[in-house]
């Protein structure tokens, strides 16, 4: 039996790839850029497996185009750009890597919250700009977070490491989520009274409808002057010109974003604010993690090919497990 055809959107590490290579015939796509629509709808026509590394959109259309597609496992937790509902009615498995990113991404968080509130990347601006004109009492002067409360927008598992660092900042953490978590460790609040109260907002909730501008000019319009947003969750979940408006005009203090509405465009506005940190979505990007990463979705990828259910599967049921030995190939 011939080995599977898989596509793998864009290169992931090495020993990842041997892994898929032993075991499939694999395409590998662009390395600098998200293949096109078109260049992933030629390649993935006669494919079994999809790995999508980056946002490459995934719904009935594509699908549709490749009919002997069983599996699709995405490099990374959020799954905003693949239509699971459409793969699950066309019996195609999709999994992501939930779990490995979480402590990583947590950490990009609170490298926002510091270098915003502390205006590190304002100030090697103007010290590359040879602008630095020496120390002074009231230069360049930030905020602290001892004694200030960090609202969390969003109780998943990232939301719950950025709660957990905060009392080695003497930060309190408050919480907000359409679901009570209790095993958050902090208290619950209203939307509107988190973020009238928190000094730090941190958006880590995932992109759904309902989350789409969840965050826009009225909930902006109730937070603190003195206050800052950080999103590392998608960029869709905070109206950006809302954003950059609030920023110019002195509504917020400050922001850190890692992610954007239009990935890898950028409001001009955004650009315009000093006051604004801007990441190139990098919230897993450590080499450990994307290490990790990789070898999850190539597990899941496998798993599903070989007819099991793919061990972190976001719709378990979209197949049934096990495959007649007669469909099975090596
Ligand atoms: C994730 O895991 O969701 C990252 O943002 C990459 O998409």
């Amino acid at each position: 039996m011939a080995p599977p055809r898989i596509l793998v959107t864009r290169p992931i590490v090495d020993d990842a790839l041997a892994r898929l290579r032993a075991e499939c015939e694999v395409r590998v796509g662009p390395a600098d850029r998200d293949a096109s629509r078109q260049e992933v709808l030629e390649a993935l026509r006669d494919c079994e497996g999809l790995l999508v590394v980056g946002h490459t959109k995934v719904d009935g259309e594509l699908l549709d185009a490749a009919p002997q597609l069983r599996m699709i496992a995405n490099f990374g937790v959020g799954v905003d750009h693949i239509d699971v509902p459409a793969a699950t009615a066309r019996k195609v498995w999709v999994s992501n890597t939930a779990g490995s990113l979480t402590e990583t991404t947590a950490e990009l968080g609170w490298a926002l919250i510091l270098s915003t509130v502390r205006r590190v990347a304002e100030g090697d601006r103007l010290v590359r700009a040879g602008q630095w004109k020496g120390f002074g009492a009231f230069f360049f002067l930030g905020a602290e977070l001892p004694g200030k409360t960090l609202g969390i927008v969003g109780a998943g598992r990232i939301g719950q490491a950025v709660a957990r660092k905060a009392p080695a900042f003497g930060m309190k953490a408050v919480y907000w989520s359409r679901t009570p978590k209790p095993e958050f460790g902090a208290q619950a609040r209203e939307l509107d009274a988190l973020l009238r109260e928190s000094d730090v907002v941190v958006v880590t909730v995932s992109l759904s409808a309902e989350t789409r501008h969840l965050i826009g000019a009225r909930e902006i319009g109730l937070m603190k002057k003195s206050a800052y947003l950080v999103n590392i969750a998608r960029g869709p979940v905070v109206d950006e010109a809302a954003l950059a408006r609030a920023l110019l005009d002195g509504g917020i203090a400050g922001a850190g974003l890692d992610v954007y509405e239009k990935e890898p465009e950028i409001h001009p506005d955004l650009l315009r604010c000093p006051n604004a940190v801007l990441a190139p979505h990098i919230g897993s990007a450590t080499i450990e993690t994307r290490r990790r990463m990789a070898h999850l979705a190539a597990e899941n990828l496998l798993a599903g090919l070989q007819g099991r259910v793919p061990p972190l599967a976001l719709n378990p049921g979209a197949r049934v497990s096990g495959i007649p030995a007669s469909l099975k190939w090596g």
